[in-house]
């Protein structure tokens, strides 16, 4: 059914009011606040009855999000919302997709599993697939992803002369690859071993035949920088160019950005699934095609 009303949590305003305006559907931003105790206060002064409704929550820092959430789905429930959607450009959890060491929790089963005992059906944007092919392995729910490298590829070439696409692990091939074919540039998918939350290293090929391009490192997201950083610092070794940096989602933990730019790359850029001061890729048109394609 037709989506009549989005409801933003805190930090989705503005994602809120673009995809409003996309389906031309009323906003509605509710009272949410912590109570002394650290609970969570929800209230939303407006007739829901038989309404079709959304909410807008993009799902980086997911823990404290994921009680607004389970509180606002149930109020909007119970005061008579027909169907209630969650718009989440990003969506958290999916590179927890398998225990690596004996007793780890597969978190991304268990997040997907809760959200949909909750919701009608969910939209994201790249959400990072690898050992999980689907979002139909995580959610109960119809899902919709929408994919945006046809936006990067236009943001490359408009902002980069003749780039080289770094890929800096396996798990960005996807992206790389079909955001080189769309911008038409070459593309290396680098190797990458992770040692730790903080230790990872990265491989690079002899690099000589791309001494005149500029780099270009793609991923799907940028949390502590490392990944980036270790390719960075590759790439300096190798005496290329200055490199630019294109991630989807700015997740960008404490002290991410800044230990990016010692590396003084030409952009450091990201799409706004996660609000921040990077982003220069709206995906707002993007997420509304997809919230059109599952909820009419
Ligand atoms: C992992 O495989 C992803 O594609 C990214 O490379 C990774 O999540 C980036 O994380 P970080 O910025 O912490 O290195």
């Amino acid at each position: 059914m037709t989506v009549q009303a989005l409801i933003s949590l805190p930090g989705n305003e503005s994602t809120g009011a673009a995809l409003a305006q996309q389906l031309n559907v009323q906003l509605l931003v509710p009272e949410v606040r912590a109570f002394p105790d650290g609970e969570t206060y929800f209230r939303l002064d407006a007739d829901l009855r038989a309404l079709s409704t959304a909410i807008v929550c993009t799902l980086d820092r997911p823990d404290t999000k994921l009680m607004r959430l389970l509180v606002a789905v149930d109020n909007l429930r119970h005061r008579g919302a027909s169907c209630v959607g969650l718009v989440a450009p990003y969506l958290a959890y999916m590179r927890q997709d398998t225990s690596f060491h004996p007793g780890e929790a597969v978190s991304a089963r268990a997040f997907g599993a809760v959200l949909s005992q909750h919701f009608d059906w969910i939209v994201t944007v790249d959400p990072h697939l690898h050992r999980i092919r689907s979002l139909s392995e995580v959610f109960r729910m119809p899902s919709r992803a929408v994919h945006c490298a046809d936006l990067i590829a236009e943001w490359i070439a408009s902002n980069v002369r003749e780039p080289i696409l770094i890929g800096p692990d396996s798990e960005s091939m996807q992206w790389v690859r079909e955001v080189a074919a769309k911008a038409g540039a070459p593309y290396l998918v680098l190797q990458k071993v992770r040692r730790g939350d903080r230790d990872v290293v990265i491989s690079l090929p002899d690099m000589q035949r791309w001494h005149e391009h500029t780099p270009v490192l793609v991923d799907d997201i940028i949390s502590t920088g490392l990944t980036m950083n270790a390719t960075l610092r590759q790439l300096q070794s190798a005496k290329m160019r200055p490199a630019a940096c294109v991630g989807v989602h700015a997740i960008f933990a404490a002290g991410a950005i800044e230990s990016l730019r010692t590396f003084r790359p030409t952009h450091i850029v990201t799409t706004n699934t996660i609000t921040h001061s990077t982003n220069a890729i709206d995906v707002s048109r993007l997420v509304a095609d997809g919230i059109r394609s599952i909820a009419g």
